[in-house]
């Protein structure tokens, strides 16, 4: 059975190729490479010892997806592509509402024209806004408050209009809190551009000695320690999800929503705590404004898709922060000079 993943040689992507190839599947991938590395899908091969096809191609290239649905007799697609910082979001709300929205038009049409109805798509946690109770379930108020967030929700409903045309389409939303951690092997992990904007990042980056220290963005929340608590969930588990939400949908039809987090939170001083105690690396830290935007408490309640999936996330913070740090330390320039080995087919 062939899966397309777009943006597969992403921090999700690359995780998710890994699963799907381990379970057996012909994965094919399209990805533009505006924000990873076409070293991750060497790294990919070289973890699983399966090579696949890999196409650096935008998904605006009507033409040249079509090209893709008719050499490879595509089955399913999970899709992963598109931009995804908030605060570039609120700089460049054209170029989030073109690229997110448009290419996954595009997606969505070639599929139907080559009688592809099956989809996993890639939403975020973000799509709730500021919660109205936490744990978070999937039918609460949605409201996203930057441009990022809303190309997301506005995903979700276009899908939603879909799968109400036809019966035949299958559509899995899969609701991400944090993802963080990377590969057991080190190999694959994320690899942000510049600065990261996100904690994990940020935090490996200061123990690995990139950056002096973290900013902390607010200790006057209404949370355990007044920081900002997050459902940090491990990439492996996340990209087993993927794996799971596929599995399910190939027989049934119309659109399902999961949640996918550990169902707990951790604010980002026990995330530092954690990240020091598992590694023995000092990271220091001081507080300063709440970053704009931010909202103190956020984590999933994950029973529906445990229950309907049979999806449990197993990997614990120690895990996730060891994880990290391996392929930090592996990797402290991330993907960066490393050469490309063509060993893959196109
Ligand atoms: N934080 C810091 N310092 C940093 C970075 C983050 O204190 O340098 C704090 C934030 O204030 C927040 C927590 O760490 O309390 C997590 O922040 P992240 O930026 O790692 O993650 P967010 O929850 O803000 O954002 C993530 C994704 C978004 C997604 C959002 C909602 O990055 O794409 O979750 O699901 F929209």
């Amino acid at each position: 059975m062939a899966i397309l993943i777009t943006g597969g040689a992403g921090y999700i992507g690359s995780h998710t190729c890994v699963e799907l190839l381990e379970a057996g599947y012909e994965v094919v991938v399209v990805d533009n490479l505006s924000n990873s590395s076409e070293v991750s899908i060497n790294r990919v091969t070289g973890i699983t010892k399966k090579s696949f096809a890999f196409y650096e191609m935008d998904l605006l290239d009507r033409e040249g997806l079509d090209k893709v649905f008719t050499k490879h007799s595509i089955d399913a697609v999970i899709h992963l592509a598109g931009l995804k910082a908030v605060g570039e979001s609120v700089r460049m709300p054209l170029s989030y509402y073109h690229t997110n929205i448009m290419s996954t038009l595009v997606l969505c049409e070639v599929m139907k024209e080559h009688n592809v109805h099956k989809l996993v798509f890639s939403s975020s946690a973000t799509v709730y806004g500021l919660p109205e109770q936490v744990p978070i379930v999937e039918d609460s108020s949605l409201g996203a408050t930057n441009p990022y967030g809303r190309t997301k929700l506005m995903l979700e409903q276009i899908l939603q209009d879909l799968a109400e045309s036809n019966e035949r389409w299958g559509i899995s939303i899969l609701r991400y809190f944090n993802p963080v951690g990377a590969h057991q092997s080190g190999q694959i992990g994320e690899n942000p551009n510049g600065i990261p904007n996100n904690l994990m990042p940020y935090i490996s980056q200061v123990a690995v000695g990139k950056l002096a220290q973290v900013n902390v963005f607010g200790n006057d929340y209404p949370t355990i320690d007044g920081t900002g608590v997050r459902d940090y969930i491990h990439v492996v588990d996340l990209a087993k999800g993927h794996l799971r939400a596929l599995e399910k949908q190939l027989d049934i039809s119309g659109v399902h929503i999961y949640n996918l987090g550990t169902g707990r939170g951790y604010s980002v001083l026990e995330m530092i705590t954690a990240f020091e105690s598992v590694t023995g690396q000092s990271v220091p830290y001081r507080i300063v404004e709440r970053r704009p935007g931010d909202i103190g408490l956020c984590y999933a309640d994950t029973a529906k898709a445990n229950m309907e999936l049979g999806w449990f996330a197993t990997r614990s913070i120690e895990e996730m922060c060891q994880d990290t740090w391996r392929w930090q330390r592996l990797n402290p320039n991330g993907y960066e000079g490393e050469k490309i080995h063509h060993l893959l087919t196109n």
